[in-house]
């Protein structure tokens, strides 16, 4: 939608951060495969990167095309990055639930909030009495959020809805968006995102409902790309996962999960034997879940302001990380267990609280959370032919950017070749 003409060359930055890769970055290429250009120039024609390098080649190149009138934009006090990806957010929602954090601040468990009716059913029934303006207009605000932190493309997941026609109210809602607003929206179907309380007591009769009458109206439809399930202990067993999403699959739908979030509970094992592109949160993955991501190339998507904000231990990244997972990093945007919007706060967190390295943290939160939502032959890093989405940062070097903690250092937003911030 955005498609800007104008062409511009943003230079001297004092670091230019990127990668080049065809595979996710495992191991320690998270670290070496983050590629550092001192003095660094990104050049951008029709929205899409042309060159990226040293300062003095890619002027040369710049002037020796014939070209002139690109835009040239100082960057000598910042340093600059690929648009930060979050392949994991619920942001088509009403209502907020800080009543919830109160009663979690006087020792109430998540889940039990859940299981007495609230939680996510909360949230469904504030969704579900909500227009869907409304709930554009608060999707909106969010993504808005996102994009002041250096965010231009997310994935977002239904889950709110729990019957097929609020299912698609949501999935709508995202679709709009994706077409209206700056940044890019990848969608997934989670309609297995709780069980309703009316079929607590008859949950495969959910589960039904969901594999012979959503998943293939929302397929038809082409509402979403990949199909996830909140696979917990009192919420979508491992036995009913694998039947949602293997349903999806006959769909074309890509699965993921929600898996070992709260209790260590087959989730990782389940994604690397459906063939899941990624699973999700992992703060209680087994060792043979590890092994078995790691052998069937699941990303594993952590989620650390979620930790956090559940006041929960930290997923064991560093662990992940040495065993051969590829590791990305998300927002996980939600009313419940990650109000923020912010991916910067998500990377001070990975440091702090699972001691990746800020050279990791850069690469799972660009090249490995594009390749953990499909897009990484479009986003993820500054290569020629992708999309220029390239941020500027009030930053001297990349380090600095983990060091600062708690505040945005987002100077510009280029989206598509268009400043869209700053
Ligand atoms: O990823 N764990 C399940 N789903 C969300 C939380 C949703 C909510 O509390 O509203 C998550 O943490
Ligand atoms: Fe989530």
């Amino acid at each position: 939608v955005y498609m800007a003409q104008q062409a511009m060359i943003i230079r001297h930055a004092k670091q230019v951060l990127t990668s080049q890769t065809k595979v996710p970055l495992t191991g320690n290429e998270m670290e070496d495969g983050l590629l550092v250009i001192e003095n660094g120039a990104v050049w951008i024609e029709e929205g899409r990167i042309v060159m990226v390098g040293p300062d003095t080649d890619v002027w040369n190149a710049y002037e020796a095309s014939g070209k002139n009138g690109a835009k040239v934009i100082d960057a000598s006090n910042q340093i600059v990055t690929p648009g930060l990806v979050d392949p994991h957010t619920h942001i088509v929602f009403a209502g907020s639930r800080e009543e919830e954090f109160e009663m979690r601040l006087q020792g109430a468990a998540y889940m039990d909030i859940m299981n007495a009716g609230g939680g996510i059913h909360s949230t469904t029934r504030s969704t579900a009495a909500a227009t869907e303006a409304e709930l554009e207009t608060a999707a909106r605000e969010r993504l808005d959020e996102f994009l002041r932190h250096g965010v231009t493309t997310i994935e977002a997941k239904s889950g709110y809805g729990l019957t097929l026609e609020n299912e698609r109210k949501q999935l709508r809602v995202a679709k709009t968006l994706d077409e209206s607003h700056p940044i890019d929206i990848v969608s997934t179907f989670m309609g297995a995102h709780a069980i309703p309380l009316e079929y607590k007591e008859n949950t495969d009769e959910f589960v039904r409902i969901i594999i012979e009458e959503m998943i293939p109206v929302v397929a038809k439809e082409g509402l979403a790309v990949f199909n996830d399930v909140f696979c917990e202990k009192g919420v979508f067993t491992p036995e009913q996962s694998k039947r949602i999403l293997e349903a999806g699959k006959q769909y074309g739908l890509v699965p993921k999960i929600h898996a070992d979030e709260i209790v260590s509970y087959g989730g990782a094992e389940l994604a690397a034997e459906v063939g899941a592109i990624s699973a999700d949160h992992l703060l209680q993955i087994s060792d043979e879940g590890i092994e078995q991501m790691a052998k069937a190339g699941v990303i594993g998507v952590l989620l650390p302001a979620t930790a956090f904000f559940l006041m929960e231990p930290a997923a064991k990244a560093r662990k992940m990380i040495e065993r051969g997972v590829a590791v990305a990093l998300s927002t996980d945007r939600n009313p419940g267990s990650s109000p923020t919007e912010s991916m910067p706060f998500v990377m001070n967190l990975a440091c702090l609280t699972m001691g990746m390295t800020p050279k990791e943290v850069i690469s799972a939160a660009t090249i490995n959370a594009a390749f953990a939502i499909g897009q990484a032959e479009d986003v993820g890093s500054l290569e020629a032919g992708k999309k220029a989405d390239v941020i500027l940062w009030n930053a001297p070097n990349y380090t600095y950017l983990q060091y600062h903690v708690g505040v945005n250092m987002v100077d510009t937003v280029i989206k598509n070749g268009e400043i869209v911030v700053g």
